[in-house]
């Protein structure tokens, strides 16, 4: 609201455009015809608006010009461009004598516009604190050499800034990846000190992720996202989303729209790890699915951090097959290892205590965390179904894989949807097979992955009935398959192809 002046009070030097106005209009009566010593009678309000209105050129602005003139005095709002004209015409024509206010009073009017735009596109770019660079990976990071050839080539080359998406399951070493990729050379290059790590595994809905990243990238939250996203504008900044899931699940609509916010920013790049393989929206990723470590980087791994003797330990092979190449639990084990003459008690350890074994957190003061507490994230998410757990819990007892049709004949109707979670989950793919006439499709969980439903989810009796029944009608029909818990995938598949009017 512009200041109300007494008659009295003198030209007020550096104020603000509306208080100015004010001026002009109620105390000097300010006019072409007038002068800079001598007041004439205040502008009724009405007649000033009217003049300005009425100079305007025709079809513009034909609305309620008292309306704009009591905005432009209180602050409300201010002239558009084609007012500025005819203001400064109305009040001072071309007077030579008014230069000076007239001078003013434009100065003003773009210093008051300056302030609009920037409360409008948030704070400037100094509003960015300095906040903690993202971390490197662990010193004992190997294994994906593709993996960065492919992404850190994209994200250090590409002219448009695609935003990638890393998914995968639990403890497979998503977040690593992402830390890596940060850090290789032509990403620093071209980032240098704007790469921003966002913790997402707090996020529970949109809201809190918009302000997980602004507290990443240190910026006032008050200023709003939308402010945030203009200040990102101004340089290139790549955006590390880790466990995006999180926000994703419980809210994915409303987390779409940020990611897709997010993605109309061409200075943005965003790279994003995610529990589970779910296809997400909100823009046009490039998806890229992690998978296990392969046996020799495996290999690596555990002899890195448990030694290098335990290369000629003869049940490394057995173990690190127990494993799946997932990696923390590779660090895990490797870490107990460490120190030790043989794998021998620990392998006995692992058979009687499953995935128990590497359930309490370590301090490794590497991140490391407890392979349980990363993998049962999962297990306690709303996406693991009881269906899903229960295919899992069959899984178990079908080491080479539980197909569609055997899933279906145990479990029912629900065996299709579980199939679908566990996939989602990020716990398996969906495989196929080959066979006669047609694909034999499966699931082959990993082995680690089964360990851990045996240790803390172990099949309750009426399926274990379910699947001895199964497995005595399937070894009336085919005799060679007494227990299918020894058939190899092409058996079964064999199996189903020569029954084919066998189950459903
Ligand atoms: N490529 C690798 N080389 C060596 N160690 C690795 C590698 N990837 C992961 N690790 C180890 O495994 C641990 C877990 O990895 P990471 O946190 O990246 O898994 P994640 O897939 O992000 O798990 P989550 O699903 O819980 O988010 C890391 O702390 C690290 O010790
Ligand atoms: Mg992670």
């Amino acid at each position: 609201m512009a200041r109300r002046w007494r008659s009295s009070d003198p030209y007020p030097v550096g104020a603000s455009f509306e208080d100015l106005l004010e001026w002009h209009l109620t105390v000097w009566g300010t006019n072409p015809r007038c002068s800079p010593h001598k007041r004439h009678r205040p502008w009724v309000l009405r007649n000033f608006a009217t003049a300005v209105h009425s100079g305007l050129p025709d079809g513009k602005d034909e609305t309620s010009p008292d309306r704009k003139l009591w905005n432009w005095r209180n602050g409300i709002d201010l002239p558009k461009l084609i007012h500025d004209h005819r203001i400064l015409e109305v009040l001072f024509g071309d007077n030579a004598d008014l230069t000076n206010w007239r001078k003013d009073l434009e100065d003003a009017l773009e210093a008051a516009r300056a302030a609009k735009r920037k409360k409008a596109t948030g704070a400037p770019r100094t509003t960015f604190a300095k906040t903690r660079p993202i971390a490197p990976p662990t010193a004992y990071f190997m294994g994906r050499d593709e993996e960065i050839a492919t992404l850190a080539s994209r994200l250090a080359s590409a002219t448009d800034l695609g935003p990638m998406l890393i998914q995968g399951g639990p403890g497979i070493g998503k977040t690593e990846l992402t830390r890596a990729i940060a850090h290789q050379e032509a990403v620093v290059a071209r980032f240098a000190d704007r790469r921003y790590f966002v913790p997402l595994d707090h996020s529970v809905d949109a809201e809190s992720m918009q302000h997980a990243i602004m507290r990443a990238v240190g910026f006032e939250p008050r200023y709003g996202f939308a402010a945030m996203l203009n200040a990102l504008r101004e340089q290139e900044t790549l955006l590390v989303l880790d466990n995006l899931e999180t926000p994703w699940q419980s809210q994915y609509g409303p987390t779409e729209e940020v990611l897709a916010e997010l993605a109309t920013i061409p200075q943005v790049a965003v790279l994003a790890s995610f529990r589970g393989r779910e296809a997400v929206g909100g823009a046009r990723w490039h998806q890229y699915a992690l998978e296990a470590l392969p046996y020799h980087s495996s290999c690596d791994l555990f002899c890195s951090i448990a030694g290098q003797k335990f290369l000629s330990d003869p049940l490394l092979e057995r173990f690190l097959t127990a494993l799946s190449g997932n990696p923390l639990a590779i660090s895990l084990v490797a870490q107990r290892a460490y120190g030790r003459a043989s794998l021998d008690p620990l392998w006995r350890e692992w058979l009687q205590n499953g995935t128990r074994f590497i359930e309490e957190p370590q301090d490794m003061g590497d991140g490391i965390t407890s392979f349980a507490a990363s993998v049962d994230r999962t297990f306690q998410s709303h996406q693991m179904t009881r269906d899903a757990l229960r295919f899992l819990q069959i899984a178990t007892l079908f080491p080479f894989g539980l197909g569609r049709r055997e899933a279906k004949i145990i479990m029912g109707d629900g065996a299709f949807a579980a199939a679908e979670a566990v996939v989602r989950l990020g716990l398996t793919a969906e495989a196929g097979h080959k066979s006669g006439s047609g694909v034999y499709t499966y699931l082959k969980v990993p082995e680690l992955i089964l360990t851990h439903v045996r240790t803390f989810y172990p099949i309750n009796d009426a399926d274990q009935l379910l699947v001895d029944q199964f497995r005595q009608t399937a070894a009336a029909l085919w005799k060679d398959v007494a227990a299918c818990r020894r058939a190899t995938i092409d058996e079964v598949a064999r199996f189903y192809d020569a029954e084919d009017d066998w189950g459903p």
